[in-house]
């Protein structure tokens, strides 16, 4: 193996590490957001990648090496990035980049560098990219190189009491997108990520009191009585009997780790008064073109259209702010509430859909109706 690491990629170069970077790759790996981010580097390699980024030979005889990103023909320290020998001819590829060094394409760059280094000198036939699914720029980055999606580990990163998932993505040689290309479905997954990195945020509708909002812990007790309601209990798949703790569960944890990682998009309905329902949008269905809604309104708000001007709402939303082409809507053959619903928000019922969700001990059948980017949002 050549110890020649300087794989060069304009305006960045690949280089050994010297004594110069010594503070910089310390401030850089004890960064606590570093820390979590990055999933190929644990503390007792953290210890002896310096020495590493000195001596790439050693490194990779010892399963993990890379390079200093510094700017090109002067001094200066981007960041790292790192090649971990996963089997003989696989290894993953990482890269953590100095807070005030990101934005500027910089990782693209010297990831493709390393990539091709790793595919064209070290025989490397796969590279694999670990990315915790809230780190929605880690994942643009490989989507942006070519790594093709792969699916997600669950609780591999993180602290057993606060685990977190992990999106897993190959990129195979001769799968490596050129250095300017933007391969398919990039483009979309840059605007969800730009909506994702962001807040979820306060959407209005079309009654001036009602709101669509992040649920918050006043919400808990609303939420948890609203469940105690049998129609809810027949129609949806809320747990029975619905306790103060699946609420407490629901919204600091699912609702907000379904923003974080960008898989369910979970939105209070409320008025002046307070807690009305929930809408749901879920995001991460195989097809990245479609979306499916869900929603249940607390037994005091119905009959009142807000669920209606919700599901409007929602569904303009998952249009202009996501990008999908297709809405869905499931529910139970017989729910004829839900059912009217969906149709005045402009959703088209489609037909019956055979056993085919699972529903508590059940396989039933569902309605199913659709609205696609064009039709009337009711
Ligand atoms: C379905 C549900 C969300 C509707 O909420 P809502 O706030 O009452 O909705 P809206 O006020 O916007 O509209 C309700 C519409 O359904 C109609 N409706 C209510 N009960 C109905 C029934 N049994 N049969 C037919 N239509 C019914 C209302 O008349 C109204 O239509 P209209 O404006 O034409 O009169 C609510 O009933 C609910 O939470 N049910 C239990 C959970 C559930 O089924 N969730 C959906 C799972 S797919």
């Amino acid at each position: 193996m050549s110890a020649d690491n300087a794989a060069v990629s304009p305006p960045v170069t690949l280089r050994p590490a010297t004594e110069h970077d010594n503070d910089p790759l310390e401030t850089l790996l004890k960064d606590a957001g570093v820390q979590q981010q990055t999933l190929l580097i644990n503390s007792g390699d953290a210890e002896k990648l310096p020495h590493y980024l000195e001596d790439f030979d050693a490194g990779w005889r010892q399963g993990l090496t890379g390079w200093v990103i510094g700017p090109e023909n002067v001094e200066g320290f981007f960041g790292i990035v790192v090649l971990r020998r996963l089997s003989p001819h696989t290894a993953g590829l990482s890269c953590v980049i100095a807070p005030e060094a990101r934005g500027n394409g910089i990782a693209r760059r010297a990831c493709h560098a390393a990539a091709t280094f790793a595919f064209d000198a070290l025989n490397i036939t796969r590279l694999e990219a670990r990315v915790r699914t809230d780190d929605h720029v880690g994942r643009l980055l490989a989507l942006r190189l070519g790594f093709a999606p792969e699916g997600v580990a669950r609780a591999a990163a993180g602290e057993p009491d606060d685990p977190s998932d992990v999106w897993t993505a190959g990129l195979l040689a001769g799968e490596l997108a050129g250095p300017s290309s933007e391969p398919d479905g990039y483009a979309l997954a840059r605007t969800r990520a730009g909506q994702l990195l962001e807040p979820q945020p306060v959407l209005p509708t079309a009654i001036p009191q009602l709101r669509l909002r992040p649920l918050t812990e006043a919400d808990i007790d609303p939420l948890t009585q609203a469940c105690q309601d049998p129609q809810t209990a027949r129609w949806t798949t809320v747990p029975q009997p619905y306790t103060r703790d699946h609420s407490v569960g629901f919204v600091r944890d699912i609702a907000r780790k379904g923003w974080s990682t960008g898989t369910t998009a979970i939105f209070a309905i409320a008025d002046n008064d307070g807690y009305c329902g929930t809408i749901d949008l879920r995001m991460d269905l195989a097809d990245p073109l479609v979306a499916e809604i869900g929603y249940n309104s607390a037994p005091w708000a119905r009959n009142r259209g807000y669920m209606t001007h919700a599901v409007r709402t929602i569904t303009r939303y998952a249009f202009e702010s996501f990008g999908f082409l297709r809405v869905e809507w499931r529910a139970l053959v017989g729910n004829d509430a839900s059912r009217r619903v969906a149709q005045k928000a402009g959703f088209t019922i489609e037909g019956v859909a055979r056993c085919e969700t699972q529903h508590r001990d059940e396989r039933p059948d569902f309605w199913i109706g659709a609205i696609v980017r064009g039709d009337s949002v009711g």
